[in-house]
Parts: C-alpha cells; sequence; structure tokens
C-alpha cells in the first residue's frame, strides 16, 4: 500500500520508528516531514499531508503530533480527508468500517511505538464495510461549510 506519513517535531521519532517498520512491511512510505526535529507548526504539515492525499499519490496516510490532536483537525479541515484520532485499535478499526477514514492520527506523547504500531495495522487491514456507512460518509465530503 501507498502510505504517507507527516508529523512535528514532538512526533519525529515515532515518525521515524513507523516509516521504517512499514517499509519493512513492503508499504511505499512518503515521509512527508519534518526531517529534523526543529520546532515547526502541526498545520504546516498537515495541510501537506492532506493535499498529498486528497492529489492521490498515497492511499493512506499517517499523522502524528504530541496529541495527535491538532494535526488531526488540520488534516480533516481538507474535505477529501477523513482523519481519525485514535489511541487504541478497536477505534482505528472502525475508522475504516464505519467512516473510510483515510488517514489514522496519533499522539506521539500519549501513546507508545506498540501501541502505534497496532493502531496502524488494524487501520491499514480493516475495510469499508459501506452500506449503511456509505450515505454518511458521502455526507461528510460535502459538508456546508467552505474549505480552507
Ligand atoms: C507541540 O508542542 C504540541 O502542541 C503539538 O504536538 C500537538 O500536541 C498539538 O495538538
Amino acid at each position: 500500500m501507498r502510505i504517507a506519513i507527516a508529523s512535528d517535531h514532538s512526533a519525529i521519532k515515532l515518525k521515524a520508528e513507523l516509516a521504517a517498520w512499514l517499509t519493512g512491511e513492503r508499504h511505499e512510505v512518503a515521509d512527508l516531514g519534518p526531517e529534523s526535529g526543529e520546532r515547526v507548526d502541526y498545520p504546516d504539515y498537515g495541510y501537506k499531508l492532506a493535499e498529498h492525499i486528497a492529489s492521490g499519490q498515497s492511499d493512506r496516510g499517517i499523522a502524528l503530533c504530541g496529541t495527535g490532536i491538532g494535526i488531526s483537525i488540520a488534516v480533516n479541515r481538507h474535505p477529501a480527508c477523513r482523519c481519525a484520532l485514535v489511541s487504541e485499535p478497536v477505534s482505528a478499526g472502525l475508522s475504516r468500517e464505519h467512516n473510510d477514514a483515510n488517514v489514522i492520527a496519533l499522539g506521539a506523547r500519549l501513546i507508545g511505538l506498540d501501541m502505534a504500531m497496532a493502531c496502524v495495522t488494524v487501520f491499514l487491514a480493516t475495510a469499508f464495510a459501506s452500506g449503511r456507512h456509505g450515505p454518511r460518509v458521502e455526507k461528510l465530503g460535502a459538508a456546508p461549510v467552505p474549505a480552507t
């Protein structure tokens, strides 16, 4: 699978660890930065990831910051993105099954590598259930607010 990953400075270690693991699992990983641990603003990387997903360059995205909150808000500003902030695998799976989430957000200061990997594993392996969830997800793409 083609997977893009982006973070802010607080999640640079988790980003590197997840990218290395996913590459080892034979996924095609696009690391959208940042490259160093220099202080950056999470909206910049959230928007970059959102554009990348919206343009179809990757199939799924992983968004990381200290809590996962800021960058998930940034990604979700794009109407093409459905970003789910999760901290355990059940929600990661349901975000795919019910919401067809195309980006997962994780808080690097709140969960460890093992839990992050467990969430991502389920996120990548779970299909959208469609059916009654289809029209609801379609409405998300037609939100009655202007995108920025
Ligand atoms: C950065 O210090 C921190 O605010 C950020 O990583 C994130 O937690 C914001 O939501």
